[in-house]
């Protein structure tokens, strides 16, 4: 830094850097180890140490510098990353060893599969009671590329083509920041530079950077691409170099190739190797001594996939020591010393045969895709949601369409895009109906809403939503009170207020279709016992609208009872930690409906408790010895900054609380970190109190 520091002072003294010959070529020297070093912050670290003008200056410096003296131009220069002309066509490379493919497993009885015929293959060098150590990757969903250094200099770089022979791509590769043009001599243990290195890895756009390149795309009028790995695949075979140059392409190393001189003895070290030389790898890696442990981790990573800022499509696992690599070795295309653990497929296309509108508990109404039946992940996918009519012009999603559809974990399935090219002309645009295909009356879209809405009080599609919600797992918690039971009810005219519930007869019930006593009896304990209910499970199910069980808990804290509640005025209400004024204002319009205040009577009436009990007090009621944490149930998802998530678990139960998985109905907090998977959208869609790390620290603080 300090040369760094020097070098600007020197360039903001001297303007532009005309020196004479001599020193021009020891400031071009300075200027290009200083860029590196800062590029390497930047790209590989992802840590920069100087702000982007100053780096701008002495990239600048250097440019000016190099075109003052053409002598001083060489190829490793971190300014000659941009282009150059463009090519007819590629030239072919032959791999000096082929780049094998991996053999895949797809459960943890593959993986054990794998790991049995390993050991018997090593079954003369590894004894029985000897640890067969392994290592484990995540399998990133890119392009192979073979890297050649030469003296640590990028001499070619190459597809992985058929195998045997790739396409030298490495006019395009230079474009891309993370591939370093230069390798640093390797720091502490291990083998010196070697004098020729094939470093193998994977070239791919991260999320983050694909959704701004395919809004870029879209916004100038071209087709945007289907998902990162088409997107890295056209922008790497690209044979003008200055559009590759444009691409935000990254790119991780996972081994290496042939070598002149020596290298590590084992897969892990060596990537801690390539690390130490500049060479960007994964953080994602393990080792393992039991085959059990790496079950367990990948089909742990299923649902954590989405953490990441890239797409992976499975954990690749390899027995550690390069010796015991060789001894296994290859069948057909694929080493017998790897295995990769692939994930189910979320995407697959199929064709868009309808959209139908639903209306929710709001009113608002929501497009959904009617799909010719599709296979996903293990699941047949008929539904996806189409989100809302801006989202279905925006993408010019036609019916007839052939569309992509995106499921991630549980979450509902989506319709992410059209195949534009796939279509015959018989396709046709939607547009959002002009009523309500429940009640009839105007659907009209409100100021700053992506919304349409059905506004009439009494449409019967919105209650029913309403009493499915009342009776879910974050309200009342009605056990066999589900959606089609909800249909029944409404549309029977058994329930057409939310206390007709608690007024229901068994008679009335057993009239119903596919009711016997049993059934009957059942649904009348669970209406009876979700009376007791804490107050924020029945606030949360009368289905306000921005009240979610975290508002919910807020207001219980704040008022007693819903009829103190019911008294607060919208400026009071403001008054409240965590409620604004939109909230606010829905709070207070909710109470001043007659017919509202009306169910609120009733209720009570009904035996419905609509008091705060002594578990749902602020913790200063409570004498300031309860712990918001004791008794709690929380997820974790994402990276955490401060802790890892097994600190954070221990943190969370040396207090009381317990850690799961999955998000459920029993799920208290969801604790975000970078990147969070599905499960955020999972606790968002379940109204889950979701705490960032600063929350979190306050939470454990004060228990
Ligand atoms: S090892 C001989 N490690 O997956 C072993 N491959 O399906 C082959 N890939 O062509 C490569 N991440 O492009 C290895 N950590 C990783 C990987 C990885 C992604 C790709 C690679 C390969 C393909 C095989």
């Amino acid at each position: 830094m300090e040369r760094t520091r020097a070098l600007l002072r020197q360039l903001d003294q001297n303007g532009a850097p005309y020196a004479d010959a001599e020193e021009a070529a020891a400031l071009a020297r300075q200027l290009r180890e200083v860029v590196r070093f800062h590029d390497r912050k930047y790209y590989v670290e992802d840590a920069p140490v100087i702000t982007d003008p100053e780096y701008d200056r002495l990239f600048h410096a250097l440019r000016a510098l190099e075109e003052a003296h053409p002598e001083l131009e060489t190829p490793e220069s971190p300014t000659q990353r941009v282009g150059g002309e463009p090519l007819d066509a590629f030239e072919k490379v032959a791999h000096p060893e082929p780049l094998l493919s991996l053999s895949n497993a797809f459960d943890g009885q593959d993986l054990r599969d794998w790991y049995t015929r390993c050991r018997q293959g090593l079954a003369g060098r590894l004894a029985d009671d000897e640890p067969l150590r392994m290592s484990t990757e995540v399998k990133l969903d890119g392009l192979a590329v073979a890297l050649t250094y030469e003296e640590g200099r990028l001499a070619v770089a190459a597809t992985r083509g058929d195998g045997q022979v790739g396409e030298n791509i490495t006019r395009n590769a230079r474009t891309i920041r993370t591939v370093p043009l230069r390798l640093a001599a390797p720091t502490g243990e291990g083998p010196p530079l070697p004098e020729r290195l094939e470093v193998r890895g994977e070239v791919f756009m991260r999320r983050s950077q694909f959704d701004a390149f395919n809004e870029r795309l879209t916004a100038r009028g071209d087709a945007p691409f289907a998902n990162p790995r088409n997107a890295a695949a056209g922008s790497l075979r690209q044979l003008d170099p200055t559009i590759t140059a444009e691409r935000p392409l990254s790119f991780l190393a996972y081994g290496i190739g042939p070598a002149t001189g020596a290298v590590p003895s084992t897969q892990s070290a060596t990537l801690d190797w390539l690390s130490r030389m500049g060479v960007p790898v994964s953080a994602r890696r393990e080792r393992f001594v039991d085959i059990d442990a790496v079950v367990a981790f990948c089909e742990n990573w299923v649902d954590d996939r989405d953490t990441l800022d890239m797409e992976i499509d499975g954990i690749v696992v390899k027995v550690n020591r390069f010796a015991y690599q060789e001894a296994l070795g290859a069948i057909a295309k694929a080493p017998r010393w790897a295995i990769a653990y692939k994930f189910p497929a979320r995407e697959a296309t199929t064709t868009l045969r309808d959209i139908e509108v639903n209306v929710g508990r709001t009113g608002a109404i929501k497009p959904e895709a009617v799909l010719a039946p599709v296979h996903i992940g293990g699941v047949t996918v008929s539904q996806a949601t189409l989100h809302n009519a801006d989202y279905i012009a925006d993408r010019d999603i036609r019916i007839g369409d052939t569309v992509i559809v995106k499921r991630a974990g549980d979450v509902i399935p989506q319709v992410v895009r059209p195949i534009p090219e796939a279509r015959t002309g018989s396709e046709s645009p939607w547009s959002m109906p002009a009523r309500c295909p429940s009640c009839g009356s105007d659907i009209v879209r409100l100021p700053d809403e992506a919304d349409y809405f059905c506004l009439a009080s009494d449409c019967p599609a919105q209650f029913i939503r309403l009493l499915e919600h009342f009776a879910g797992r974050s309200a009342m918690d009605i056990e066999g009170l589900g959606s089609k039971l909800a249909v029944l009810l409404a549309e029977e005219g058994l329930v057409t207020r939310l206390s007709d519930l608690y007024d229901l007869s068994k008679d009335e019930l057993l009239a119903l279709e596919g009711f016997a006593e049993k059934k009957a009896q059942n649904l009348l304990d669970g209406i009876e016992a979700s009376k007791q209910q804490p107050l924020h499970r029945l606030l949360t199910g009368l289905g306000i609208r921005h009240v979610g069980r975290d508002v919910a808990l807020r207001l219980v804290h704040a008022f007693p009872s819903l009829e103190a509640l019911g008294e607060a005025s919208h400026e009071m209400l403001t008054t409240i930690d965590g409620i604004g004024p939109v909230t606010a204002e829905s709070v207070a319009d909710w109470f001043a409906v007659a017919e509202n205040r009306e169910l609120v009577e009733d209720l009570k009436a009904l035996g419905v408790n609509t008091k705060r009990q002594p578990a749902e007090a602020p913790p200063e009621a409570q004498g300031g010895t309860a712990s918001p944490i004791a008794g709690a149930t929380f997820v974790l998802t994402g990276a955490l900054e401060n802790r890892t998530r097994k600190e954070a678990k221990e943190a969370i139960e040396q207090r009381g609380g317990n850690v799961t998985g999955s998000v459920s109905g029993n799920t208290d907090y969801l604790v975000r970190g970078a990147n969070p998977g599905s499960k955020l959208q999972q606790a968002q869609e379940r109204d889950v109190t979701v705490l960032d790390e600063e929350a979190f620290t306050r939470l454990l603080d004060q228990a």
